[in-house]
């Protein structure tokens, strides 16, 4: 394996660690009555994260780009997929063909749920900050497809958490390490510009974080009051 570089900055880390712990804790509130304030609060600020993903995914550090993990052909899926069973290791320190679409498919998932929870509405206890806007029809839309997405959220994070397992484990890749402190195997490969451990980077994160964390809970939160 060849020596560690820096590969996910801050930004990425702190913001998986936050959504994995949000993401359980919706899987758990969603069917708790009382909880229902709080499933909406996380819910919105995890749209929030979505957005910061999505800008990052431009303006961040060279693996956290999506130029660095494009969406590929299904053939080249595929064939990293294959390489994943018969346990040999892709010579990336992003995102392989496989993870990076793993990637795509909770960035959209999470985000359509978060969506059409805000856009639901029981019309007795529960209105969210979206359906004052809406057309009936949109919000019945809606209200049938959240659970439906909540569950496909649950299954692609069942999917992506083996997959970190088996890599860790059986192919004795330092993932989960990499996903505390940022450093992975480089394969000789450049950390590209900006340097992912950079304060010009930590700073550029911090601002757009706040932007997005504190603009979704201010307007869809606070302002839409729901
Ligand atoms: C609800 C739970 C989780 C969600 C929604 C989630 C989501 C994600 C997302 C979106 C990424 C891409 C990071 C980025 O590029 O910004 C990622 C990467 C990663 N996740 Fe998770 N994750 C969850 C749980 C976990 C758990 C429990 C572990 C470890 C035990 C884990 C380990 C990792 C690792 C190691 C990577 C980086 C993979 C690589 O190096 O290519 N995740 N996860
Ligand atoms: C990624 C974000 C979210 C996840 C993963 C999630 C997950 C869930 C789950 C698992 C349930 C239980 C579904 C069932 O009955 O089987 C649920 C219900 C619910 N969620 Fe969410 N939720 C999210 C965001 C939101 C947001 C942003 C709101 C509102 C602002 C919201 C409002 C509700 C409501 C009102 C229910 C109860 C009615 C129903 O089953 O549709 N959720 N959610």
């Amino acid at each position: 394996m060849s020596s560690s570089q820096p590969v996910w900055d801050f930004w990425v880390r702190f913001g998986h660690w936050l959504i994995a712990l949000g993401v359980i804790f919706q899987q758990i509130s969603g069917n708790e009555l009382e909880l229902i304030d709080a499933h909406a609060t996380v819910g919105i600020l995890l749209s929030g994260w979505v957005i910061f993903r999505l800008v990052w995914g431009f303006i961040g550090p060279k693996y956290a780009r999506f130029s660095s993990f494009p969406l590929t052909s299904p053939k080249q899926v595929m064939h990293s997929l294959q390489r994943v069973f018969t346990k040999q290791t892709e010579q990336t320190p992003g995102h392989t063909a496989v993870g990076g679409l793993a990637v795509y498919l909770m960035l959209i998932l999470i985000g359509l749920t978060a969506l059409s929870g805000m856009a639901s509405s029981d019309d007795i206890l529960f209105t969210g900050p979206l359906e004052p806007f809406l057309s009936s029809a949109l919000v019945d839309l809606a209200n049938q497809a959240h659970p439906i997405l909540s569950k496909l959220v649950l299954i692609i994070v069942i999917a992506h958490v083996s997959a970190v397992f088996w890599h860790q484990f059986v192919m004795k890749e330092p993932l989960i390490q990499g996903m505390f402190h940022g450093l992975k195997p480089g394969f000789g490969q450049s950390i590209g510009q900006p340097n992912p451990f950079s304060k010009l980077l930590l700073l550029r994160g911090f601002i757009l974080f706040s932007l997005c964390i504190g603009g979704a809970y201010g307007i869809l939160g606070i302002y839409l009051g729901w």
